[in-house]
This record gives structure tokens, sequence and C-alpha cells, in this order.
């Protein structure tokens, strides 16, 4: 059986998400076998993938700060999919893609060897019970995963507010043959996120880390 990082929700989506969903002009794209034709779909622009973007607002913001970087947005949840289409299309942004699928199944099956500039991955689910550290993105095998997607010199840059997760970041990547780095301060152009200020709400300390493809 298949360890997810996630836990299925159901979620509402409401009319709004509904009429984007439905929307079929190619900026939602399909879970497939085959690999992205990457310079086609992003004109030649280097590509990040944000790996779980929950309602997409940080994608929205850096989108419009980096017109010049091309965008994965990929998450499980049907509602934030729906919200990121929307409001990607609001803004007229055209170096967007977004994807309803496992990121980790993306990874394996859709992404080229060598193809990311960048991973980003904003408060991954924390899983905090050791029973489910299992579950965690970050992992000696999926940080293999991505280092094989990620060009030579790719930062994937990760936040959370959960300490004892931070450390196994630390511990995990820089353990890591392809990766190098550790923890940074709060890089000015991040987004805010929906989860993020939610923990600053209840008193909880953010950490940034940003590791080198090496
Ligand atoms: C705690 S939320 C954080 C969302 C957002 N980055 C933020 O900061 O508000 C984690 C998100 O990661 C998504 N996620 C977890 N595992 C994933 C995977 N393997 N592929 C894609 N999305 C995933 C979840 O659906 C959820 O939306």
């Amino acid at each position: 059986m298949t360890i997810r990082t996630y836990k299925p929700r159901r979620g509402r989506v409401t009319p709004r998400q509904a009429s984007a969903l439905a929307i079929e002009d190619g900026l939602l794209l399909p879970l497939a076998s085959s690999l992205l034709d990457v310079n086609d779909i992003w004109g030649g622009r280097p590509l990040v993938l944000e790996i779980g973007f929950g309602t997409g607002a940080s994608t929205i913001d850096t989108a419009e700060a980096e017109p010049e970087t091309g965008l994965l947005a990929v998450d499980v949840h049907t509602p934030g999919i729906g919200d990121l289409l929307f409001r990607v299309r609001r803004a007229g942004l055209s170096n967007v893609r977004v994807m309803e699928a496992d990121a980790l199944e993306v990874l394996r099956d859709m992404i080229p060897v060598g193809a990311l500039a960048g991973i980003r991955s904003y408060f991954p689910d924390p899983w905090p019970k050791a029973r489910h550290h299992k579950r965690r993105l970050v992992t000696a095998e999926h940080a293999s995963l991505i280092a094989s997607r990620a060009a030579t010199g790719a930062t994937w840059h990760l936040a959370t507010d959960w300490a004892p997760y931070a450390e196994q970041m630390l511990e995990v990547l820089g353990a890591h043959p392809r990766w190098s780095g550790t923890v940074i301060d709060r890089p000015v152009n991040r987004p805010v996120t929906r989860y993020e200020r939610t923990a600053l709400l209840q008193g909880r300390a953010i950490t940034d880390l940003c590791f080198i493809r090496r």
C-alpha cells in the first residue's frame, strides 16, 4: 500500500470553485504517465514546483512577483484547486499551471530528470504523531526523488511551524548526498500563507530552510 503524505479530505466545493474547475483552457493539467513538455508549457521559463499550495494565495503572490518564472502548483484538495484556478484567471497570469494530484506521483511520472529550477514546500503537513512520521513529505526517499528531477543548483525552499519537523528536515536533507543547506532567515519575498497565519496566531515559531541541489 502506498503511504500518502496527506489525509484525503472531501471539502465542499462552492459554485465558484466548481465553475473554475470546469473551464477547459489548459490551466489545469491532467495527471498522466507521460513527461510534461516543460519548455512548451512554460515558454522556456525556469520551472518551480510548489508542493501543497493549500488555498494558493502564496502561489498567486509569487507568480505575480516573478513573471519570468514558470510555476507548477500541485495539491490534492479540490476546493483549493478551484480557488487557485479562479485567481490565476482573474489575475491573467500566464506563468502558472495547476494540477490536482499527489505531487510525488507527478514528480515520478511527469517531471523530466533535471527539469526543476526550484521546489517550494510551505508548511507541509506536520504529521506530529510518531507513528505518522513515515507520512511526512521530507524523507530520504522523497528527497532523492526530488533531487533527481531538480537541476544542479536548484533550490528547495521549505517552511514549517513544527519545530521537530524542522529538525527532521535538517537531519534528512543535511545527510543527503544531493542536498546541501540549512536554516535561513525568512525570505522577504515569501508570502504569508493561510496556514502560517494560523500558526503565528497560535504562537508557534516559523522555521525557513533552503537547500541547494548539488
Ligand atoms: C498544511 S497545508 C499547507 C498549505 C499551504 N502551503 C499553506 O501554507 O497555507 C499542506 C498542504 O499540502 C497538501 N499536500 C500534502 N501532501 C501532498 C502531496 N503529496 N501532493 C500534493 N499536495 C499535498 C495538502 O493537501 C495541504 O493542502
